[in-house]
């Protein structure tokens, strides 16, 4: 493994939003902005080791990955998106954020790279306060966020430079860096990508070799911000199987989608409604509310619907929350396969 980027460097594959009211003030000028259209390389920061400081913090204790604290956040000083909001993530939990439109989940993702900091109470990664300046490059270096628009995340014409455009930043040396591009282009199941163009991928490569320009930072925390909304079915499925296989191997990630689907395939589900979490738990006790759940604007998924009308007409199926799982449970029933 690569030897991880001193906190304190920039961290291009943070992609930061246009600046804004409460934006952490020291976002890095090469920073990714995925709301922005490309066009090449933007300017690179030269490596700065020297402005490293970076230990980490006495807190963090390597469990806790993410600890909002009575955390309260306003874009315009009047509103609350959401306050008094507790949430803590444990390492190697694959989270998953559902929420009705507005309901701020965007809004929390960029608490969990610093992106945004909070108003009031705080927001700890990796034990590092996200309003400590000093802590801030750190933080980005160790949580990657991919966002809904494929296009607007890829900032080389080339793959591999694409990839390598994060450690590159860092001034990482080139045989180091072409092992590391390799690597993470095989985490994501790209193999062999590397001298492809970015724009003749499909939209789930794309978003594959987005992932990969995130884990060339090997960070500990992966947030995926309705990543796979632009995605056709197969191209979901292929980004959802990256996450899985990146989680098996400890990765911690924490993915918004309005696809209650997905969200079965979470370790833990939490929903956000008004600026608070209304639900949070495993995705079998979450995923099966559903009367409160179409409350919060929010579907049950199909096989959950399914086996309850079922269960409603006297089949005994057990309660389901992903397909596979009623196909399962039906093929037991009928004594097939
Ligand atoms: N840059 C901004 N400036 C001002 N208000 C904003 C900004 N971004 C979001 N908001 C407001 O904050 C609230 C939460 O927005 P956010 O984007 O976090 O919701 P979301 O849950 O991600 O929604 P969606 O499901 O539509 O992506 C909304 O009321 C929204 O209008
Ligand atoms: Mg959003």
């Amino acid at each position: 493994m690569t030897e991880k980027p001193p906190a304190g460097t920039p961290n291009p594959t943070a992609a930061s939003p246009m600046p804004e009211a409460h934006e952490a003030a020291d976002a890095p000028a090469g920073a990714r902005r995925p709301e922005e259209p490309h066009e090449g390389r933007p300017p690179l920061e030269p490596a700065t080791p020297a402005a490293a400081p970076a230990s980490p913090a006495p807190s963090d204790d390597g469990s806790r990955i993410v600890e909002v604290e009575n955390a309260g956040f306003t874009y315009d000083g009047e509103a609350f998106v959401f306050e008094g909001l507790d949430l803590s993530i444990e390492q190697g939990q694959f989270v998953c954020l559902l929420g009705g439109n507005g309901s701020g989940k965007s809004t929390l993702a960029k608490h969990l790279n610093a992106l945004l900091v909070p108003d009031e109470g705080r927001v700890l990664v990796m034990g590092r306060d996200t309003r400590d300046a000093h802590a801030t490059y750190f933080i980005r270096s160790n949580a990657g966020m991919v966002f809904q628009n494929p296009d607007d995340q890829l900032v080389a014409s080339l793959v591999e430079n694409d990839v390598a455009f994060g450690p590159e930043n860092l001034g990482i040396p080139t045989p180091e860096l072409a092992q590391l591009v390799k690597r993470s282009l095989a985490e994501v199941g790209l193999q062999g990508y590397g001298a492809r163009e970015t724009q003749a991928l499909s939209g789930g490569q794309k978003q594959r070799v987005a992932i990969a320009g995130v884990l060339a930072m090997d960070p500990r925390l992966l947030i995926l911000d309705e990543a796979s909304a632009m995605l056709d079915p197969r191209g979901r499925k292929g980004l959802l199987r990256v996450c899985r296989e990146l989680h098996e191997r400890g990765l911690t990630i924490v993915m918004i989608t309005h696809f209650m689907e997905e969200a079965a395939l979470a370790d833990r589900v939490c929903v956000l409604d008004g600026g608070r979490i209304r639900l949070d738990g495993p995705p079998e006790d979450v995923l099966t509310q559903g009367e409160l759940l179409e409350s919060l604007n929010l579907n049950v998924p199909f096989a959950c619907r399914m086996s309850l009308a079922l269960q409603k007409r006297g089949v005994p199926v057990k309660t389901c929350i992903a397909n596979a799982e009623l196909e399962e449970e039906l093929c037991r029933l009928f004594s097939i396969g």
